[in-house]
């Protein structure tokens, strides 16, 4: 394992960054969005992807990460084809929502969506559950069942037609992350990775996020759920935590190993399942349907992040949490619509302010207005500032604004 820490090595960045610019140029890349969960916590009901997250326009999730393809794609005059990995519960509405709005400015030949598989449902003695007198209880697998869902549907074959190397893999809750990360993808190519990752410092000891950790020799995330809080408060001598490496399911994955893993010919391989006790939808003995209000029994999910022992030369590097990481989660509070909201205009007011633009800001870097950058006018600090040099005449007035 190598992490490349605290900023690393700027030549290697930068060469880092020319060799996935030549992949990107060249068609080997593809995006990847997992995004069949049931977001139960934020309580919204559609499929996530469709939830409105962008502070003046109100465009959803779906929408930023097509402008944010559609820039690269300008970019490095290339095609980057989405793939989209729904449920059984949310792919006819994942699919009209592209639908009926021009794929987001996408050609349709360039996006693909594919179901995951789904695992039956147990109660807490371990039978089986039913949903309806002739139906089971069924629950998506997992974001770890995109191994094999990425096979079985054929979009590792499309992949393979078109030239696809790698996979930019990233969850549909977090508008932040830079789908198309030039430098992250050249690290990949370089290292002649299988799979690698980003990570940020966690926050504080109790932050909730896996732990990239070496276990005999592979490297493994173990969830916080599965770590002890006395292991995750330990310091090293110099007072960092000892499991700072937070694990942001932002990764790079080759097609051969998604191949190989997800297409069950490796019988040394198998993902395992772990279990979530949750509420799950049921009937009671006269077939009645029952709600019930406290966790009744058991779902099983696949970790994408499980892959990695298995792979080849797995590297982590390091990314800045307000570059890469805001995801939605809850309806209110923590990694909330308002906390990514801020997050977002907090990136924007950072861009105006490297280009030059004097904002007055609270002690969190947030301004007391909203206003809203599009990935269509730029999509990084460096296109900001380009951008923003060249635009006659400049806006006076930021609040409101939105720049597209
Ligand atoms: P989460 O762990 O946040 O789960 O998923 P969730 O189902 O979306 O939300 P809650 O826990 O019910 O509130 C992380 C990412 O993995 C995807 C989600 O869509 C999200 O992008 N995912 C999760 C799947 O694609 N399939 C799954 O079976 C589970």
């Amino acid at each position: 394992m190598r992490i490349l820490k605290g900023g690393g090595n700027p030549l290697e960045w930068r060469s880092a960054r020319e060799v996935g610019e030549a992949a990107l140029r060249a068609g080997q890349v593809a995006a990847f969005t997992v995004a069949g969960g049931q977001g139960t916590r934020l309580g919204y009901d559609g499929p996530k992807g469709t939830y409105p997250v962008t502070p003046i326009r109100q465009k959803t999730l779906f929408q930023v990460f097509a402008e944010k393809i559609a820039a690269a794609q300008k970019r490095y005059g290339t095609v980057i084809p989405w793939y989209i990995m729904t449920s059984h519960a949310n792919h006819a509405a994942t699919v009209a929502a592209f639908e009926d709005n021009g794929y987001f400015g996408l050609q349709a030949s360039d996006v693909f969506f594919f179901m995951q598989g789904r695992m039956p449902a147990v109660d807490l003695s371990g039978k089986i559950i039913l949903e309806a007198p002739d139906a089971i209880a069924m629950s998506p697998d997992g974001h770890g069942g995109s191994l094999r869902a990425l096979v079985r549907s054929g979009a590792v074959a499309d992949m393979r037609t078109r030239g696809i190397r790698a996979i930019s893999y990233f969850q549909v809750d977090n508008p932040l992350v830079r789908c198309i990360d030039p430098a992250f993808i050249g690290f990949h190519f370089k290292n002649r990775s299988d799979m690698s990752s980003k990570m940020i410092p966690k926050a504080y000891p109790a932050e909730k996020v896996g732990h990239f950790c070496m276990q005999n020799d592979r490297m493994v995330v173990i969830e916080y759920s599965d770590m002890p809080m006395a292991m995750q408060e330990l310091t090293t001598a110099d007072g960092e935590l000892l499991y700072l490496a937070g694990s942001i399911a932002i990764h790079m994955l080759n097609i051969d190993f998604v191949d190989r893993l997800g297409s069950g010919k490796d019988a040394t391989f198998a993902l395992p399942f772990h279990r979530a006790d949750k509420k799950i939808k049921t009937i009671d003995a006269d077939g009645k349907p029952v709600v019930p209000s406290s966790p009744n029994g058991i779902k099983f999910e696949m970790f994408v992040f499980d892959a990695l022992p298995f792979a080849s030369n797995p590297i982590v590097i390091e990314t800045r949490r307000e570059d890469d990481f805001s995801p939605v989660k809850n309806a209110t509070g923590l990694d909330s619509p308002e906390t990514c909201r801020n997050d977002q205009i907090r990136q924007w007011t950072r861009w105006l302010r490297a280009a030059g633009v004097q904002i007055e800001t609270d002690s969190t870097g947030l301004p007391s207005f909203i206003f809203e950058v599009s990935p269509l006018f730029a999509d990084s600090e460096e296109s900001f500032v380009s951008r923003w040099q060249a635009l006659e005449p400049k806006p006076e007035n930021f609040s409101g604004l939105y720049l597209g």
